[in-house]
């Protein structure tokens, strides 16, 4: 019989469903703590399958360990830049991931911190708990608008897609974006007639909001730097729902400290959940703890995509989310 090793607790209905299955001998890992080093490299030798998540800190000598033991880590989560894939593929490793289940609820999220941010809601809510809320004024905590600006979306795929449905045809939002891949007519249409740019800075001068939504790893490692921000339009606002390491964190301060950035809502960043010290200081940043996906039914559902992936896997299919 196959061990299989779940590495953080998981939503109970679909831990179940993995126990029931009898796919192999399961261990739950729980209590629900990253995996240590040490634990990384004995799961090397002693499991068939992994299912990973996407905040373990996998040890680079994990994958030569695991060669010619570990199957296939089947991820819970859309994200994979927390496994090395190459390192995965040359130690004889399949992965997959858990794609669509979560897109609805991480644009949803998106939208919130597009909204806080603008009308600086966190913000509010600080000064009201606080006490120090003085009363209705013409001038108290002026935002900015969203219906009808302009969002500029970095990343189209299936989150970026269902933000631009979202703010323009809840919002009626202008909507512009940057992919490497050409979009065909047909989902620019659906996502509100969004109009395809050739670049990102193009992109960033032409919008008002700025929302990512591009995968993480080596190749979006900080490219929303200084450049970008400086061709952002003075008042601008930026989301991120992504990963953390898409953004210039140093870039980030300097563009709230000069004002040209006037606020931005984030739930992912470097080095999470031990985040830069600086950003307990700016009231204008909306900070959420990588709260995308989080919701009953969406966490189930993708640990049932995981276990959908891991039976194909082990009846010799190809899993649908294939990603090497
Ligand atoms: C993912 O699955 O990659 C998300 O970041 C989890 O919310």
């Amino acid at each position: 019989m196959i061990n299989i090793l779940v590495s953080r607790a998981w939503p109970k209905e679909a831990e179940n469903r993995l126990i029931s299955q009898a796919l192999g001998e399961v261990t739950l890992r729980h209590p629900d703590t990253p995996m240590t080093h040490k634990e990384w490299m004995e799961a090397a030798k002693r499991y068939e399958v992994i299912m990973p998540t996407v905040s373990d800190k996998i040890p680079a000598e994990f994958y030569p360990a695991a060669a010619g033991k570990v199957q296939v880590m089947a991820n819970y989560g859309v994200g994979f830049n927390h496994i090395d894939i190459d390192a995965a593929r040359d130690a004889g490793i399949a992965v997959t991931n858990t794609p669509d289940v979560l897109t609805d609820c991480t644009a949803d999220l998106a939208m919130g911190l597009m909204l806080t941010a603008a009308r600086r809601i966190g913000e509010g809510e600080r000064e009201l708990r606080a006490g120090k809320w003085i009363g209705w004024r013409p001038t108290h905590m002026i935002g900015k608008k969203v219906t009808g600006a302009t969002l500029g979306i970095i990343g189209f795929g299936r989150i970026g897609q269902a933000m631009a449905k979202r703010a323009h045809f809840g919002f009626g939002m202008k909507v512009v974006f940057q992919d490497a891949w050409t979009v065909p007519d047909d989902i620019k249409a659906a996502s509100g007639n969004a109009t395809q740019l050739g670049s990102m800075p193009e992109v960033a001068a032409a919008c008002d909001f700025l929302s990512l939504h591009c995968p993480g790893g080596a190749d979006t490692y900080k490219m929303i730097n200084a450049d970008v921000f400086a061709a952002m339009k003075p008042g601008s606002i930026l989301v991120n729902s992504a990963r953390g390491d898409v953004i210039d964190e140093d870039a980030l301060f300097a563009a709230l400290d000069s004002g040209h950035l006037a606020a931005a809502g984030l739930d992912v960043y470097h080095n999470e959940p031990a985040l830069d010290q600086r950003f307990q200081s700016y009231e204008n940043l909306v900070l959420a703890p990588h709260l995308g996906s989080a919701t009953n039914g969406t966490r189930a559902a993708m640990g049932h995509r995981a276990i959908d992936n891991l039976t194909a896997f082990l009846t010799g299919q190809t899993p649908s989310d294939l990603v090497s």
